[in-house]
């Protein structure tokens, strides 16, 4: 009797046991049903310990050279569940023959509530006006400005990047009455309606800069976004702008945002993505008012995680019956 052997499925996180009977069947599973996280080092001994032929990833594990090299010619295919793939090496993979996929168009809806929850809460101070409740300084100024906010209507929006998130973005403020959307990226969009051939214009990212009211950071991080909002950035932007960024927190230099918030540059910021992630408790962004910092929850809809496994879990089954992927990052 022959024995068929299957690929070897290192998984790096707890995952619905329906998706692991989906696929038990086809691989032999590295998988460990608990709930704490793994870490870069774990991950790097379980492979050096027995080389996989595919992995199935959540949250920032780095597939980098070092990673890669552990894994040697064995590695075939590595699906990440996220849509942003800034975590892996795609021209390492690449020069390897090893074929990525990930989980794109589940996401923007909820990405989208974020960007706007971000957008209203620092716009008005809400983390500044609930301490303010706390610490009974309700009633105790008379200064006409005090907890005043920013209004959205008649401002202008600047999206960087205008992809299916920063579009999300951009349909969910325009009930608020705002004037105008300008947005910039690698090319202008095609709008039908003429409603929003008034109100979407493609610019440089100098002018958005310098003519927005609230920027949002909507874009993938790759060589060209890294560090976009450096101190020059900051320079050119109003006095009173608000910046949101739900993309990457490779984006933004954050010494430079630090600077921007504490002299005034900007007037405040509203951040889901930071460098590292997890921010440790005592960076120094945490100790500003105008600066509204969450822990990477953008994606945070259960059933949009379940979709976003269920694509990743397709991707590994059809890769490996030799099939096309789900979505396969271009190579
Ligand atoms: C992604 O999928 O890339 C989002 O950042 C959610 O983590």
């Amino acid at each position: 009797m022959t024995s068929i052997i299957r690929p070897r499925l290192l998984i790096n996180n707890q995952i619905p046991s329906q998706f692991i009977r989906a696929l038990e069947p086809v691989f032999d599973l590295d998988y460990q049903d608990i709930a704490t996280p793994v870490s870069q080092e774990q991950i790097l001994s379980r492979i050096r310990a027995q080389p996989p032929d595919a992995m199935l990833l959540f949250g920032k594990i780095l597939i980098d050279k070092e990673l890669l090299s552990i894994a040697g010619d064995k590695l075939k295919m590595v699906a990440t569940t996220s849509v942003g793939y800034d975590h892996i090496d795609v021209k390492e993979c690449q020069n390897r023959g090893i074929s990525i996929g990930y989980a794109p168009g589940v996401i923007a809806d909820v990405v989208a509530d974020l960007a706007v929850t971000l957008l209203l809460v620092t716009s008005k101070r809400i983390n500044e006006a609930m301490r303010a409740v706390r610490n009974g300084e309700w009633g105790t100024s008379s200064d006409i400005g005090w907890m005043c906010g920013k209004p959205l209507a008649n401002s202008t929006i600047g999206i960087v990047g205008l992809g299916h998130i920063g579009l999300a973005i951009a349909r969910r403020l325009q009930p608020f009455s705002i004037q105008r959307i300008l947005y910039c990226g690698k090319h202008e969009k095609q709008f039908d309606s003429e409603n929003d051939k008034k109100l979407f214009q493609f610019v440089q990212f100098e002018e958005l800069l310098r003519l927005s009211d609230f920027v949002i950071i909507a874009c993938a991080l790759n060589d060209e976004t890294r560090n976009m909002f450096n101190r020059k950035a900051f320079e050119q932007m109003k006095n009173d702008a608000i910046l949101v960024n739900i993309a990457r927190g490779g984006i933004i230099d954050q010494d430079a945002l630090y600077d921007a918030l504490k002299n005034g540059q900007i007037q405040a910021a509203g951040l889901d993505v930071t460098v590292p992630e997890p921010l440790p408790t005592d960076h120094p962004l945490l100790t500003l008012d105008n600066c509204i910092i969450v822990p990477h929850i953008g994606g945070g809809d259960l059933s949009v995680r379940y979709q976003m496994i269920q694509i990743s879990v397709d991707n590994l089954l059809n890769f490996f019956s030799g099939k096309p992927m789900v979505h396969q990052v271009n190579l």
